[in-house]
């Protein structure tokens, strides 16, 4: 039961008639995600008495059905979970897997360049699927709901059909040429004149229904094994994919130490690789705990200038360390060194901008270590729009910060005909070719390089704050592609040096900057003066404004019951919901 309590995170915000942007408040959970209904389910759940790993479950299977450019059973992502009584944090990396037959140079073609549309509409652009896995090692060891508890509103949604938003028809509007260019996503998305759905029209998903209740039925094997799997190897050899049996009975979830750093005494907890999010933003971070951010005013050019040199440095280095650590030896500690961040802070110069072209990856680094450790980065050989996040939080104080995905809105656009959903385009998050970018302008080299198994390098950052206390004050997380990494942590300086909100943290405009293109980013908001200032310095930037980002977020004071949720503006649609009131 959800009644009248649960509430649209921007009408709250309007609603109130004082200055300060509100969040939702609740002392009884809470769910915050991109689409209301998949935010009901979980609150459901909650009411149900459910914990905030059965809600974030039943969140992710219903985003599947609402929100199909990025919710999915076909893709993967991350999980962290604070669990309170035992007081530990973990996380789960159920990220894809590149299949047993690909190989490092599969996206390039005659002349040895990148084919980009194979390696993102193809086929083959697909990694082995890891949300079911998640999501069912989510609940097997942390939940306390039956599978079928929290997959039955997800089979309901499925089966009996939901109204499309305006964010649906219009997403599916915009991604039709690709989606109509596979017979069964014609069939499963559009009405059957091929004509777009409209505002408040139902869609049902009998297909995914059905695959929802195989996994229902028999768990992990409900979509590995049997029929969606026989479903998805039948889908693979129609369309030249590299994906066999075995690929999909051999897919495993990682539980991996979640890594952590102090922010202004705050612990930061964050995504290990083979993410890039948690490394890079603890380093950015450390290089900006080194200035009183407070003093120099939020979003002023001196703040927006000491950000962006910070970016450029971190991004350089994603370039070149960051990869699966089951298959290269990721230097996580050396990159969230305090000293390596002394040292890179003393690298910028406060009057003006440094040119990406002069910021090596790696030699960077190499001063502020000694000999034994500069000798261990150089001996890595150098080469060279659509996820979402949701956050639950639960009465006994269990949190969940979860982002998963297809990599671009509805992946590679081919669902798989029979099952009913679609599958991602991943394996574009691996570099291709070193030097050469990928669909986020990301460059990388051997250590992200394609191989059997391996998982391709993300940027996704689900992130959970903990106060001097140990108590968890935040939850959030970001889609964005490579502007994820940068998105989570402007949420925790806008929190923790300039003592918003989480409805401000979120309102407030954003900027990004990735080292390549040398570029600044920014949000409508960021003022002209401001602009004329960063110009001055000498940054380029973006000649237009971008929205950052779709941040949905939970904070708690650390002390009391109470739980302030906001979901992004930046996307339609999206949602706070509650527990009703027994
Ligand atoms: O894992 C990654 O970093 C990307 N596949 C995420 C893609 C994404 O965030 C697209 N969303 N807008």
């Amino acid at each position: 039961m959800i009644g009248s309590s649960f509430a649209w995170s921007n009408d709250n915000a309007i609603i109130d008639s004082s200055t300060r942007f509100h969040p939702v408040m609740s002392d009884s959970g809470m769910v915050v995600s991109q689409e209301i209904f998949a935010s009901q389910v979980g609150a459901e759940i909650l009411a149900l008495g459910g914990n905030a790993v059965d809600a974030a479950v039943a969140t992710g299977f219903a985003l599947a059905v609402t929100l199909p450019r990025a919710g999915n059973l076909g893709g993967g992502g991350f999980m962290l979970i604070h669990l309170a009584e035992e007081n530990k944090t973990l996380s789960i990396d159920y990220r894809e897997m590149a299949p047993t037959e690909a190989s490092r140079d599969m996206f390039l073609d005659t002349e040895g360049d990148v084919d980009n549309a194979k390696a993102r509409f193809s086929i083959q652009s697909s990694g082995v699927p890891g949300t079911v896995a998640g999501l069912l090692h989510a609940l097997d060891n942390y939940g306390t709901l039956s599978l079928k508890q929290v997959l039955q509103p997800a089979i309901d949604l499925a089966r009996n059909g939901f109204p499309v938003s305006t964010d649906l028809a219009a997403s599916l509007q915009a991604r039709q040429p690709t989606l109509h260019k596979n017979p069964a996503s014609k069939s499963y998305f559009y009405k059957a004149d091929g004509s777009g759905y409209k505002y408040g029209e139902s869609l049902v998903q009998s297909d995914l229904a059905a695959t929802l209740e195989r996994i229902a039925k028999s768990g992990k094997r409900g979509f590995y094994k049997g029929r969606t799997a026989q479903l998805i190897i039948a889908e693979m050899r129609r369309s030249g994919g590299l994906i066999n049996h075995r690929d999909l009975a051999d897919y495993r979830v990682v539980e991996r130490a979640p890594i952590c750093g102090d922010y202004r005494g705050n612990r930061v907890c964050t995504m290990p690789p083979p993410s890039s999010g948690g490394v890079h933003m603890l380093q950015m971070l450390n290089i900006l705990e080194g200035w009183d951010l407070q003093a120099l005013d939020h979003n002023s050019a001196a703040y927006i200038h000491r950000l962006v040199e910070s970016m450029r440095r971190a991004y350089a280095d994603r370039s070149y360390y960051l990869g699966d650590p089951d298959f290269f030896p990721v230097p996580v500690a050396e990159l969230t060194d305090k000293k390596y961040a002394d040292f890179l802070r003393g690298q910028i110069d406060l009057q003006s901008a440094s040119r990406s072209k002069d910021i090596s990856p790696g030699l960077a680094s190499a001063a502020a270590h000694n000999q034994s450790q500069v000798d261990k980065l150089r001996s890595i050989p150098q080469e060279s729009t659509e996820t979402t996040h949701f956050s639950a939080w639960d009465r006994w104080g269990n949190v969940v910060s979860n982002t998963y995905t297809l990599n671009f809105s509805y992946g590679n656009g081919i669902s798989v005909a029979g099952a009913g959903f679609l599958l991602n385009n991943e394996m574009d998050d691996f570099s291709a070719k070193p030097g050469s970018p990928n669909g986020y302008g990301l460059i990388g080299g051997a250590a992200n390089a394609i191989e059997p198994k391996k998982r391709p390098l993300s940027s996704m950052t689900p992130t959970i704050v903990f106060n001097r206390d140990g108590a968890p004050v935040l939850a959030t997380g970001s889609p964005g592609g490579s502007t994820i990494i940068t998105v989570v942590m402007q949420m925790i300086l806008n929190i923790v040096d300039f003592d918003m909100n989480v409805a401000e943290a979120t309102a407030a405009p954003r900027i990004h900057h990735q080292w390549l293109p040398d570029r600044v980013f920014y949000e409508s908001g960021v003022s002209a003066d401001t602009l004329g200032l960063l110009r001055g310095m000498g940054h380029q930037l973006s000649d237009k404004t971008r929205r950052l980002g779709a941040t949905e977020s939970i904070q708690s004071d650390g002390s009391t019951p109470f739980l302030y949720g906001t979901a992004d503006h930046r996307r339609d649609g999206s949602g706070v919901a509650v527990p009703a009131a027994d």
